[in-house]
């Protein structure tokens, strides 16, 4: 009896072809797994799973993960404000342990021996597929047909040829993209010199800023616990929030960014991202954080948020730091609610009002004017206190 696999199908030439060199190099019976997560046009899953068989696997599964991905990866995202480098929302790094964790149920299901995916060996990706699997199916073996065979485009339409794989002879794309709910990130092809402009071939949310609308466009996000609830007053799911925003935001523009940024394995590379909804909704996070998480918690969050990203960048998901650090962002995103409004318009979003029960701004400490309630004289000794350390080392350093 054949071993069994499951392998990570996306229905593009690499993973087209890896289902029969999973069979012919490894003896597998390879059963092939896609998943939208938000990636995908209408009808285009079951076109996926039938091209499946067509390439030779013995059966193929599709799953909607469009909710699960919004309301279980990406709302912890937004309560961590979670950015890799301070700027990139963490696109991929998100979907991956999703994918991995239905990879492990249905090789469970079909009493499969491995999984297998379709990373090379160069990128972030391979980690986030192989340490999730560790964590979720450590006794599964994970196969990697692409790092382990290093396959080139010619060799990849070579192999499909000699073998009579039905592969779809699309226009070659110059970038390597990959895409879901919450963005979309584009490598190689002309942006792999960091002096030359991103084409404007490259985009696919986002219109350029220049031709977005003259006028600006408000938005009104409602959030509770720290994730949106509403959007203009309507009460709409997670995954509809932002499939709305991406749209409304992507007309304006928001949410491109052009970095360079520091992978796993040491390699400096140079990205392209889009994701819109991704802008606006940590714009509106971070400003209610602003207005209800007392201060030093606030700090407190800033510090976590970047530990947080870098472990999820670097494929430690299901590891325990992350799992208690998700556990302190819930915890702490508990007074995040209420509204913002923004202001859309060419390539920025500004938030313009925010409210909240929650919010800890009072106007009677604040105000200028008469109706002030702060109590002034409380300051002079708190000042002399604060700057005691200044004084007395002036007064024995001053003259150097
Ligand atoms: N560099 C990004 C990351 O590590 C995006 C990788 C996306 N993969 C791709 N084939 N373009 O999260």
């Amino acid at each position: 009896m054949s071993k069994k696999l499951v392998l990570a199908y996306s229905g593009g030439l690499d993973t087209s072809v890896a289902i029969e060199w999973l069979k012919i190099h490894k003896g597998y019976e390879v059963i092939a797994c896609a998943m939208d997560v938000g990636q995908a046009a209408e009808g285009e899953m079951e076109r996926i799973r039938q091209r499946a068989l067509d390439c030779g696997a013995s059966d193929a599964v599709i799953f909607d993960a469009r909710a699960e991905f919004a309301d279980q990866f990406v709302a912890a995202c937004i309560r961590a404000n979670g950015k890799y480098m301070g700027k990139y929302p963490l696109v991929s790094a998100l979907s991956r342990p999703l994918i991995v964790k239905h990879l492990v149920e249905v090789a469970k299901a079909h009493g499969a021996d491995a999984i297998a995916h379709g990373c090379t060996g160069k990128g972030n990706d391979q980690v986030r597929f192989d340490v999730a699997a560790m964590a979720l199916a450590p006794h599964l073996t994970v196969e990697a047909p692409i790092r382990e065979w290093g396959l080139t485009r010619d060799a990849a339409l070579d192999f499909a040829a000699e073998h009579g794989i039905p592969v779809v002879a699309k226009k070659e794309n110059p970038y390597s993209i990959d895409e879901n709910l919450w963005g979309r990130a584009a490598e190689c092809g002309a942006l792999e010199d960091p002096w030359v402009a991103p084409p404007s071939d490259i985009y696919a949310m986002t219109t350029h800023p220049v031709d977005a609308p003259d006028t600006p466009e408000e938005v009104e996000l409602t959030f509770a616990g720290g994730i949106p609830v509403a959007l203009d007053g309507q009460v709409m799911d997670l995954f509809s929030i932002i499939a709305t925003l991406n749209t409304r935001a992507g007309a304006h523009g928001i949410g491109r960014l052009d970095m360079v940024e520091d992978r796993l394995v040491g390699i400096k590379s140079r990205e392209v991202y889009e994701f819109p909804a991704a802008a606006v909704i940590m714009a509106a996070h971070e400003e209610l954080e602003n207005l209800t998480v007392e201060t030093e918690l606030a700090v407190g969050m800033k510090d976590a948020s970047a530990v947080w990203a870098k472990l999820v960048y670097n494929g430690l998901w299901y590891g325990p730091y992350k799992q208690a650090l998700d556990a302190f962002f819930m915890q702490a995103n508990t007074s995040i609610e209420g509204d913002v409004r923004l202001s859309m318009y060419k390539g920025t979003v500004a938030p313009t009002g925010r409210r909240s029960e929650k919010s800890l701004y009072q106007r009677g400490l604040a105000t200028y004017d008469a109706s002030d309630e702060f109590d002034h004289s409380m300051a002079l000794g708190f000042v002399k206190l604060w700057g005691l350390p200044t004084k007395v080392w002036a007064e024995t350093n001053g003259d150097q």
